[in-house]
């Protein structure tokens, strides 16, 4: 039976979707890459690293590792820019109430990030606290929609997979749900989500009864 919801943090919890975006677009024009919405779509729940190799798949010539590491540096630079003025406010609609209501109902919950930032944001919005578990993003090595780090969530709470329940709002996150043999819940609109198990608009639709069938 269900015992933890796994969360992913940027674009399911915290507005950031739009920051990771905006600052991927930016250093992609500095450079003379070509960026639109698809790849912007395709960046969403992948690593720094990997993020920067999809970028640069659009690029005419090749970069250097040591310019490879200055250019997801100055990404992150202006990421943190934008964060360092982040709150509560920056939550997005519902979802706190939706980690809320997993604990009420007597489940464990955890975080399943790629972001090196997460803990900072945690703390930012105020809600590092509702966490039994926080996945390391330093200590995973292969990116989304590999499974390693759904599974390192599920051992985090003590739980098996098959007891977990994930939440993403990107293909390559649903893809790792699944391949860590969890039910996947997908929020967002977007074609890409086709594959979850259930598909909802946005977190403040997240109602944990759908999944324990009990009410409150
Ligand atoms: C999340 C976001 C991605 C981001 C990744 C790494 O998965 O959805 O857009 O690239 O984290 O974030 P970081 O903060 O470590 O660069
Ligand atoms: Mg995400």
């Amino acid at each position: 039976s269900l015992k933890g919801v796994i969360f992913d943090l940027d674009g399911v919890i915290a507005d950031t979707a739009v920051v990771h975006h905006a600052a991927w677009k930016k250093l992609a024009s500095e450079i003379g890459i070509p960026f639109d919405d698809t790849v912007g779509e395709r960046l969403k729940g992948v690593d720094r690293r990997a993020s920067l190799d999809i970028l640069l798949e659009q690029s005419p010539r090749a970069f250097t590792e040591p310019e490879k590491e200055a250019l997801a540096t100055r990404k992150n630079d202006y990421y943190r820019q934008q964060i360092e003025r982040f709150g509560p406010q920056n939550l997005l609609p519902g979802a706190k109430s939706a980690i809320e209501s997993v604990r009420r109902a007597g489940l464990k919950t955890a975080l399943a990030s790629a972001s090196r930032n997460a803990p900072l944001l945690l703390e930012k919005l105020g809600i590092a606290d509702l966490f039994d578990y926080v996945v390391d993003a330093n200590h995973i090595s292969r990116a989304k929609p590999d499974p390693e780090i759904f599974l390192a969530a599920a051992r985090g709470l003590g739980l098996a997979p098959g007891e977990c329940l994930g939440v993403e709002d990107a293909a390559a996150g649903i893809a790792s749900i699944h391949s860590a043999g969890m039910t996947a819940v997908g929020i967002g609109q977007h074609q890409a989500l086709a594959e979850a198990d259930l598909l909802l608009p946005n977190v403040a639709a997240f109602d944990i009864s759908l999944f324990t069938g009990q009410s409150g």
